[in-house]
């Protein structure tokens, strides 16, 4: 981040977000470079303001990812980028067969974005697959 970025955390969880506190503390992090915020992410991104945002990462519910990409699109500045995890989902995405809710959500979110002109998008194979876009 520059010198005067600010990280935005959501969560749904109070203890996940008192975790996230702790780790910034112990990292030396000043308290105003950071906002963790308490709550649903699909409440929490409604309210925030478009195009403000250099980078979205998307962590949170598998089967709400296509509703926090859908936020997070609004919100990113034109240059901007959006990181999505589990991508790969434990190697569930490239099994053609394995056809559960979550595992078809995300590859069939991993396409739309590939396709979207709104988007440059590759997928990089690191840990459990690590979706990166940037916004034209
Ligand atoms: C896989 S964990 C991510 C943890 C963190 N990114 C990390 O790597 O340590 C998923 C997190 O999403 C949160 N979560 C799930 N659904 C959510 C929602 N609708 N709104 C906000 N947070 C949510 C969970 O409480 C959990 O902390």
């Amino acid at each position: 981040m520059p010198a005067d970025g600010v990280l935005t955390t959501i969560d749904s969880e109070t203890d996940h977000q008192q975790a996230a506190k702790d780790a910034f503390a112990a990292a030396g992090v000043p308290h105003q470079r950071t906002r963790v915020i308490t709550g649903r992410a699909q409440d929490v991104l409604a309210r925030m303001t478009d195009g403000a945002y250099d980078l979205a990462f998307i962590d949170g519910d598998k089967g709400e990812y296509a509703e926090y990409v859908a936020a997070a699109t609004r919100l990113l500045r034109s240059g901007g980028v959006l990181v999505l995890d589990n991508m790969l989902w434990h190697d569930r995405v490239a099994g053609p067969a394995v056809r559960d809710v979550a595992t078809r959500g995300l590859r069939d979110l991993g396409k739309v974005l590939r396709a979207a002109d709104e988007f440059v998008t590759t997928l990089l194979a690191v840990g459990d697959g690590l979706l990166v876009a940037v916004k034209r």
